[in-house]
């Protein structure tokens, strides 16, 4: 089903799922309903605040049969990610990751000779550029335009595309086939990801390996990850629905990582089958890492809802609690992540002050729906507040090690998720 939903006079296609994507059963089994939400990457510049943004349906549910965690409201991909601000450079904890990555990817399946990486999604570059100088010629494929251009700019060759099977005929016909493909943290975000497996099989060398990461969606529900759910992220993905996909594209998963990066995620290798090719002793362990955190039991994400409403209850009050004697709040860090955070749990501008993130591209803009102004880090370190709300967790240990100043000095971080408490913990 698709349907316009026009809000303040932006019209917008979202379209609600009726079946899974991966094996496409029906009865998606709700998990959580969010509201409805602006998208969390549409950061407001000053002169449009007072127009009103579209809003989108935010829920999470799980199908009942191959037990994929998804949203059942799609949004137009156009509209998510042909413009995009988000930069893989923009920590550094991501770059130094990546370098490990290409690092054991290289040793595991580089080969000696010549020969191609492709990566999906490649944003600026980050990753692809650890292969300059190597045995293999990298190229990206990333739709949108800005991050595209910034990319081959610096020297990264990059397709201004959307992954598909055309796009791997193209490269087949112009470049062969690759031995390594990469995708990190696109997987998530691709509503048919048939197209992309089926895609991406294509263009393996025969004895080439697809490496995936994707957050893990027992982590999500561990560490209720709440805030990771937003419009861009269609899928929450454990291992069983994921090999379910591998297989109906002659792939296997022959290898699983649990990597801490983005709140813990998966790094898959993936391969064409052939025979005597069998999983490592890993893909069993996470099995039943999975199995004993009961991702195939509904209570679990009962108990998520649950955490979930407990949050958006004390969080607030919280932070209310704090204004009330006199401190100074601002958010720390403004990932997409924090939009869904800010808007679900209502906190705004009356609760935080600012918010201090180091992108360029973002400072000067204002939150989607929340309307709370981002500016750069100085303005942080020269006037600090008392407090500041850690939206991006997932850099808590780069950003504590950062700060140490404003710890000394008194201030505190205050984590959301799973629960709302001080880091480090209060003394
Ligand atoms: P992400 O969680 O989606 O990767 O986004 C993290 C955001 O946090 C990104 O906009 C950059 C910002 N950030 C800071 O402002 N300061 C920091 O020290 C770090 C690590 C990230």
């Amino acid at each position: 089903m698709t349907r316009s939903t026009t809000t303040g006079g932006a019209t917008a296609r979202v379209r609600a799922r009726g079946t899974c994507r991966i094996c496409g059963a029906r009865g998606l089994q709700s998990i959580v309903d969010l509201g409805r939400t602006p998208l969390a990457n549409a950061f407001v510049p000053a002169t449009l605040l007072k127009r009103a943004e579209p809003r989108f349906p935010l829920r999470l549910a799980r199908c009942p049969d191959c037990g994929l965690v998804q949203l059942r409201d799609v949004v137009d991909r156009s509209l998510l990610f042909r413009k995009y601000l988000y930069f893989s450079s923009s920590s550094g904890t991501m770059p130094a990751h990546f370098a490990g990555l290409v690092e054991a990817a290289l040793r595991r399946h580089g080969g000696k000779t010549p020969g191609l990486a492709v990566e999906i999604g490649s944003n600026d570059g980050t990753l692809l550029r650890n292969l300059l100088g190597t045995t293999l010629r990298p190229l990206g494929i990333e739709p949108a335009r800005n991050i595209a251009q910034q990319a081959n700019e610096r020297g990264i060759p990059t397709w201004n595309e959307f992954f598909s099977k055309p796009v791997a005929e193209r490269i087949l016909r112009e470049h062969g086939p690759a031995r390594l493909v990469f995708s990190n943290n696109v997987l998530a975000h691709i509503d048919d990801v048939h197209e992309v497996a089926s895609a991406a099989a294509r263009l393996l060398e025969e004895d080439g390996a697809w490496i995936i990461e994707v957050p893990h969606l027992a982590e999500m529900m561990r560490r209720v990850e709440f805030d990771t759910i937003y419009h861009e992220h269609l899928s929450y993905f454990s291992l069983p629905p994921l090999e379910r996909l591998f297989l109906r594209h002659g792939l296997l998963l022959v290898d699983v990582q649990q990597v801490p990066v983005h709140g813990g995620s998966l790094r898959l290798t993936v391969q064409r089958q052939r025979p005597g090719r069998k999983p490592r002793a890993s893909v069993a362990r996470v099995r039943a890492y999975e199995r004993r955190l009961g991702l195939s039991n509904p209570a679990t994400y009962r108990r998520f809802r649950t955490r979930v409403h407990a949050i958006r209850r004390d969080l607030p009050r919280l932070l209310r609690g704090l204004r009330h004697q006199g401190h100074r709040i601002v958010g720390y860090g403004a990932p997409a992540k924090g939009n869904t955070l800010l808007n679900y749990c209502r906190i705004d501008g009356t609760i935080l002050d600012y918010i201090l993130d180091t992108t360029p591209a973002k400072q000067g803009l204002f939150t989607p729906g929340t309307h709370v102004p981002i500016r750069e880090p100085g303005v942080f370190h020269r006037d600090p507040p008392t407090h500041a709300l850690l939206l991006a967790w997932n850099f808590e240990r780069e950003i504590l090690a950062k700060e140490r100043g404003f710890l000394r000095a008194g201030g505190r971080f205050i984590r959301p998720v799973p629960r709302p408490a001080y880091v480090p913990p209060k003394r």
